[in-house]
């Protein structure tokens, strides 16, 4: 059915969305079954959504999580002929000689499980960057970029501090992007869908990157809707790390895949551009006292710990540098674990960040996840400090009791062996 240059793409169910010719013919087999396959899928997401064509992306990042599924799907791909025409950068998974060599030995069905994945997404063409944090290093969109990411701090950072649009996709689907080049056009690829319905009016002092963790965490709290969010009060721009844990604790603890802050973020220059003619549905306001009463319940009272991890999401080079200001020349009592990107590895080498947290006690590992098991089994059912909501909310699985504090009061607590306030 022809329609202006594009075409219907007939299912066996619905039919909807537009298609031009080339991607008629990959939808066809022309171009293989395992671009097929994925197109397939794409489609009845589409249909789903309510799209009404597909448009060609750019960039994709890919959750890869180095678990059953995760493994099931790329091989499956793999099976079929598939291979990434935009090829996605990837989350991380275990760099298992590190953690061989310096924590245990990783269980023989562990090791398999993560090599078999590595080779599965290299054989795809993806690049193996092993980072939750491309939007900081190697995979950078720009505003207006239509790209498929998935990964809970990456979607809200790309579209909301950068404003790149992507919907929030899952790694799978995000896999399936990479594969054809194009997405369904819905949700936050529409100027409609990225207009904001709730008012937040924040009138606590948020000042330091700990301070949008806490923030982060809090809104949903108050909030469940998945409308998006502007947010009023703020009156500096958050640094790069404290976006990316708002984005990260937005996500974590409710589904807030974009949000504005007025005046800060590319699509809010003010408070009408950011609703754009839109209905407000409800204001909600965040006070000192809102935040304080998150931050008692989030953050846990002090105790003895076993160990402290950084690095969810990966921490950056300053995150880095201010871990190494506060434990140069002392010792830590527990282990300590700074989870970054290979880049940022390097970099922290170069800059002798690396000697001193290493002189201290500490490793910085590479490539690492702080969720994919059985990475961190020595410490299941342990107790340790960290900065981020979503590293203790991930763990409680794993009856990992993770008492939450600042990152400089988290090293100090490693120095201690305990947190002490
Ligand atoms: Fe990154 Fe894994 Fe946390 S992907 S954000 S370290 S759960």
């Amino acid at each position: 059915m022809k329609n202006a240059g594009f075409y219907k793409i007939k299912t066996t169910c619905m039919v909807r969305i537009l298609a031009n010719e080339s991607i008629c013919a990959k939808y066809h087999g022309k171009y293989g079954e395992g671009m097929a396959y994925a197109l397939e899928i794409q489609l009845a997401i589409g249909n789903a959504f309510d799209a009404d064509r597909f448009v060609p992306i750019t960039r994709t990042h890919v959750a890869l999580s180095a678990q059953d599924a995760d493994l099931w799907f790329a091989e499956k791909m793999l099976s079929k002929g598939a291979k990434c025409i935009i090829p996605p950068t990837v989350n991380p998974s275990i760099n298992l000689k590190y953690l061989n060599d310096h924590l245990f030995e990783i269980p023989k069905a562990g090791k398999e499980i993560v090599s078999a994945t590595n080779e599965a997404y290299r054989k795809l063409g993806a690049q193996l960057t092993f980072d939750c944090t491309p939007y900081l290093q190697q995979n950078v969109p720009a505003f207006g970029e239509v790209i498929a990411f998935s990964e809970s701090s990456a979607t809200p950072y790309v579209n909301s501090v950068i404003g790149a649009r992507t919907n929030r996709e899952g790694s799978n689907s995000a896999l399936c992007a990479a594969i054809t080049g194009v997405v369904p056009r819905y949700g936050l690829l529409l100027d409609e869908n990225r207009k904001a319905e709730i008012v937040v009016d924040v009138q606590a002092k948020v000042e330091t990157d700990f301070d949008y963790q806490i923030l982060g965490w809090c809104y949903p709290e108050k909030y469940k809707g998945l409308e998006i969010p502007v947010f009023r009060g703020i009156k500096k721009r958050p640094t790069p790390e404290g976006f990316m844990n708002f984005g990260a604790q937005l996500n974590t603890s409710g589904c807030v895949s974009m949000y504005h802050i007025e005046g800060i973020t590319p699509e809010a220059p003010t408070l009408e551009a950011a609703i754009g003619g839109k209905k407000i549905k409800e204001t909600i306001v965040i006070t000192d006292k809102d935040l304080a009463e998150t931050r008692e319940r989030l953050c846990r009272e002090p105790k003895k710990i076993d160990f402290a991890m950084f690095g969810c999401p990966h921490i950056t080079i300053n995150q880095v540098a201010t871990i190494a200001r506060v434990c140069e020349g002392k010792k830590f009592k527990v282990p300590v674990w700074l989870l970054v990107s290979s880049l940022t590895k390097e970099l922290a080498e170069r800059m002798g960040y690396n000697a001193i947290i290493q002189r201290a006690g500490g490793h910085i590992v590479s490539d690492t996840c702080i969720d994919v098991p059985p990475c961190w089994q020595p410490y299941y059912h342990g107790v340790g400090v960290t900065d981020s909501p979503k590293c203790a909310y991930y763990n409680e699985i794993r009856d990992i009791e993770f008492i939450i504090r600042p990152i400089e009061e988290s090293v100090q607590a490693a120095i201690d062996g305990e947190v002490l306030k």
